[in-house]
């Protein structure tokens, strides 16, 4: 099994900008990763062996809440020949043990849609003490600058920032929180905050899932946080 995903995890820098604009910075390792592709649940968690050299004794873990997503993960997971547990739940309670893990991990999952007054002390709950809590979405300044009825984000202020929790436009239901109390949440869960990284798109990456317009405001505003978390 491929482990670099692991290693990029541990440095929690490129994740989300290589996922969203594939030419960014060594964008092709990831994308050409078999364990990237195998790791499509939306919670990730990854518990490593604490005796190995490197990370050959990871023993990842992968959830969610929804039955046709593991279908697709397993799918995954046969085509790139790996095999890990998939657990089935919400990563507002996760039926696994305290302190369980060392690295929990979440690239555009339930983070963006669960509550995360639930979410936020879970991963405390599940990690470790000095594990590492790793997660990107969209960031509160892109929420703010998208209206509820917009495809994409705009250039002026549409949504209340103080307030917001849960956003609903109607067909889906996502979470954000001011920047403030996102730091005041991790902080009463036990995390010390070691980054929040605000990934620019190169002038000329290109991407299958935004716009050019959308990469044009992100090269202007922050369009996603990866937050980076250490349990006390
Ligand atoms: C946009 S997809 C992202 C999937 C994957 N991380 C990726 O980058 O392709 C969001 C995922 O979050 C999952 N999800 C949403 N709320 C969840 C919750 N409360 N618990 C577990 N998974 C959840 C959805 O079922 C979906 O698989």
């Amino acid at each position: 099994m491929k482990l670099d995903l692991l290693r990029e995890a541990e440095s929690a820098t490129r994740w989300q900008m290589m996922f969203r604009f594939e030419d960014a910075d060594s964008a092709a390792g990831w994308r050409s990763s078999e364990v990237h592709q195998a790791l499509q649940p939306a919670l990730k968690t990854l518990h490593i062996g604490m005796t190995v050299q490197g990370y050959e004794g990871a023993r990842p873990v992968g959830l969610d809440f929804s039955a046709r997503q593991l279908d697709h993960a397993r799918r995954l997971m046969a085509d790139a020949g790996v095999d890990f547990p998939l657990v089935h739940a919400s990563a507002e309670a996760v039926p696994l043990p305290d302190a369980s893990f060392d690295i929990v991990f979440c690239d555009f999952g339930a983070m963006t849609f669960a509550d995360p007054y639930l979410t936020v002390p879970e991963a405390a709950r599940l990690l470790r003490p000095g594990g590492l809590f790793a997660f990107s979405g969209h960031s509160p300044i892109a929420t703010i600058c998208w209206p509820l009825d917009a495809d994409e984000v705009t250039d002026h202020l549409a949504l209340d920032y103080f307030g917001m929790h849960a956003i609903d436009d109607g067909e889906t239901v996502s979470s954000q929180l001011p920047y403030g109390e996102w730091v005041r949440l991790f902080r009463a869960s036990g995390f010390v905050i070691e980054d929040l990284i605000e990934p620019r798109p190169a002038p000329d990456a290109t991407s299958t899932y935004t716009s050019t317009e959308a990469r044009a405001w992100a090269r202007r505003w922050p369009a996603e946080s990866i937050w980076r978390l250490r349990r006390g």
